[in-house]
């Protein structure tokens, strides 16, 4: 019987990694020259299924075995003419490898380490590294490589990818479907799916922005029909990397896939002197049988943080950069009275800040704005009972600035050439100690002096021309040091990710949100290091479902920021989305508030103080459950079910109906057939109403939801509780 967590076999040349639902077995050939995959799909129960590790013989002598090998980590070198994971430059000019399995080490039975040797330059060795959680078989693979030399010998990288997945054909190769991620600026993660993979093809995916970006998020979905009954099998998995990334999917002749992914190749470089060591990011993956819907309930689960995020008030939308003392003051007292938990000022608090044009780097406080400092403010937000929250773009300077006029040289740039900006904007080197310095003062003493519980972390343009004059003294490729000048761009997500490091340990209890022009930094990597992310700076309810669908196959719900707005205040066709209609919507996720609240009825400040009561009775299964996509025709009707044990959350959104049609009943899921629920369903606030079905009847007849048969805009709240077993 195979246990779960890791395990080797006693011929020491397989390995088993197991949870709950999954299994994957890594062999090693008997020659040693090889370590392949040998299975990844649903829970094996003995060692003895999977026979050992041997390479298939060659189709051709134009169709290498070692190019189709399922290879956990394919390197450059000899007959691999597919993607390669790794490929090195040698001092003698070399410029390939030829690794063998030395060892392995398994700690505490959920890490593998599977060591390599080069057979010729014995001083490189190679670690691939597996983490398996044995509830979601989330498995997050890197890899290390290690100039151990002691002489003088510096190792070349070109490339270095975290990991190799392999998929085996299936039956009708053409029923593959790919799902991803992609967009824009303010129209990030939209669901994209590509069907029919075809043999001898690619589909790469990634980002060279020095930022995950809007446009690509580092996620893949594959799936496909089984010739088993009820099953879809689905492989999906992120990249844990707040830089520029690849994602690529090779399918050979045979219809085999393999997915490679980390660190984007484009302008990849790095310098190995002796004794030093490199690791790639994380690159995390897992299988489900259960189809997309599987996938979505692993992934956010195995990223979820167990904690509840406060209800936020951002007055961005409302006021821009046109911020002052009193107008916070009032909006403070206002959100207070809603429900409000944490109050943010967001962009504009600081010197020259009147437009983007101006000000960043200049983190003091601007004295026409703000004549006495911050500290005011968050007292005042602080005696209302709320968190006090504060804006900071910590890796920009505007050349209309006084920090750029003092350092003009503290930016990425190459000499004699253009700085280009964007957003009027320049990025700061992090990779120079004095500006890391310089941005962590600023963001201490104003935590420090201001009483700061919360910081937005913004990144409003992506990374170009980066020439660090750290790295880069001579603009060569080869900085004087020898070092390579295109670390760059490894070296900045570092920086950024000590940054973050070091404000969660010097203040444990702040909160931080990733922001990055929306959701354009909401990787899995950051994930791990704060709170919540932005989304997207797109709130109109429509963009906004067609996003949170997207976004919420990764993001846990309870670091999904969602607003209330009162976007798009110039479309006269858009002011009839009712207020519950965007409740509703930013219910799905970790509410906040970024409406004009000055500006709302008092019938509306009712309205919004009583959905966030009801929101803060249901946000332990709203932010901390399992968030499901039941119906998701985003012209339609769409309805999220999101679920903890015995309780769930029912969220059902109708934008418009033309022909008075009612919908069809929605079928439940996950509920027990036999046991008794009580449903409380809201659609207005002021008035509930409570109906009781057997689990069954929810989810084999279906719920039926006559509110939303006629009307557009219409949304209905649905509290699922079960009242007994039977
Ligand atoms: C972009 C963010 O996404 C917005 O929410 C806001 O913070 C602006 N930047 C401020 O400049």
């Amino acid at each position: 019987m195979l246990p779960l967590g890791i395990t080797c076999h006693p011929d020491k040349h397989r390995f088993y990694l197991v949870s709950e639902n999954s299994t994957y077995v890594i062999g090693v050939t008997l020659d040693k020259k090889l370590v392949l995959n040998l299975y990844w799909g649903p829970r094996l129960y003995s060692m003895d299924d999977i026979p050992a590790a041997q390479l298939q013989p060659e189709r051709s002598s134009q169709d290498p075995a070692l190019t189709t090998a399922p290879e956990e980590y394919p390197y450059f070198g000899g007959l691999r003419f597919g993607e390669t994971s790794l490929k090195v430059t040698f001092p003698s000019g070399t410029r390939e490898l030829d690794l063998a399995f030395v060892d392995h080490y398994i700690h505490n039975s959920h890490h593998l380490v599977i060591t390599l040797q080069d057979q010729y330059y014995e001083d490189v060795v190679v670690c691939l590294h597996y983490k398996i959680c044995v509830k979601t078989g989330l498995i997050e693979r890197s890899a290390t490589i290690s100039n151990r030399s002691s002489s003088s010998f510096s190792l070349h990288i070109d490339k270095m990818l975290s990991a190799a997945w392999h998929l085996p054909p299936t039956i009708n190769n053409k029923s593959r479907q790919l799902t991803t991620l992609n967009g824009a600026w303010s129209a990030e993660t939209q669901v994209n799916t590509t069907v029919n993979l075809h043999t001898n093809n690619q589909y790469t995916l990634g980002s060279t922005r020095g930022i995950p970006s809007a446009q690509a998020y580092p996620y893949f979905a594959l799936t496909s029909e089984s010739n088993l009954p009820n099953r879809q099998d689905t492989y999906f998995g992120a990249i844990a990397w707040s830089g520029n990334w690849t994602i690529r999917m090779d399918v050979d002749y045979q219809g085999q896939v393999r997915i490679s992914g980390g660190l984007q190749p484009l302008d990849f470089g790095l310098t190995l002197e002796a004794g030093e060591t490199f690791t790639t990011p994380v690159f995390m993956a897992g299988y489900s049988s259960l189809g997309i819907f599987g996938a979505r309930q692993l992934l956010p689960r195995y990223l979820q943080q167990g904690k509840i995020n406060p209800i936020l008030y951002n007055s961005w939308e409302a006021a821009g950069f046109d911020v002052n003392i009193q107008q916070q003051l009032d909006l403070a007292n206002e959100a207070a009275k809603l429900g409000v938990e944490l109050f943010v000022l967001d962009d504009g608090w600081f010197r020259g800040r009147t437009s983007d044009k101006a000000g960043l780097g200049d983190w003091f406080y601007d004295e026409n704005k703000f004549p006495n400092g911050l500290k005011p403010l968050a007292d005042h937000v602080h005696s209302l009972g709320m968190k006090f929250g504060l804006w900071f773009e910590p890796e920009m300077v505007n050349p209309d600035s006084s920090l750029y006029r003092e350092h003009p040289d503290w930016v990425y740039h190459y000499r004699e050439r253009p700085r280009s900006e964007a957003r009027h904007q320049l990025v700061l080197d992090l990779t120079n100690e004095q500006v890391r310095s310089y941005i962590y003062d600023r963001l201490r003493h104003n935590i420090m002096e201001i009483g700061v519980d919360y910081i937005k972390w913004d990144m409003n343009r992506p990374i170009s021309e980066a020439g660090s004059q750290l790295l880069n003294n001579n603009n060569t490729p080869f900085g004087q040091d020898e070092r390579d000048a295109r670390e760059v761009w490894i070296s900045h997500v570092n920086m950024f990710y000590h940054l973050l490091k070091q404000l969660k340990t010097d203040f444990p209890g702040l909160l931080i949100e990733s922001c990055s022009s929306g959701g354009g930094r909401a990787d899995p990597g950051v994930l791990k290091m704060v709170d919540q992310c932005w989304v997207s700076d797109n709130t109109q309810p429509d963009a906004r479902l067609i996003i949170q669908h997207g976004i919420s196959s990764v993001l846990p719900p309870s670091m999904m920021s969602c607003w209330v707005t009162d976007m798009p205040q110039e479309d006269p066709g858009y002011k009839s989305i009712p207020l519950s209609y965007r409740f509703h919507v930013a219910f799905m996720g970790a509410l906040g508030i970024g409406s004009n609240i000055l500006k709302y009825t008092d019938e509306q400040k009712t309205e919004a103080t009583n959905w966030i009561k009801l929101y803060i009775k249901l946000r332990h299964i709203l932010q901390l459950g399992d968030l499901d996509w039941l119906h998701a025709d985003h012209t339609r009707f769409l309805v999220t079910m999101t679920t903890i044990p015995n309780e769930a959350v029912l969220l059902a959104f109708r934008p418009s109906s033309p022909f008075w049609f009612p919908i069809p009943p929605i079928r439940l899921r996950k509920l027990d057939p036999k046991a008794k629920y009580e449903l409380e369903l809201w659609t207005t606030h002021n008035d509930s109403q409570v109906e009781t079905y057997s689990g069954a009847n929810l989810m084999y007849k279906g719920l039926d939801l006559p509110y939303l048969t006629s009307g557009a805009y219409k949304s209905v709240v649905v509290w699922i509780k079960k009242i007994s077993d039977s």
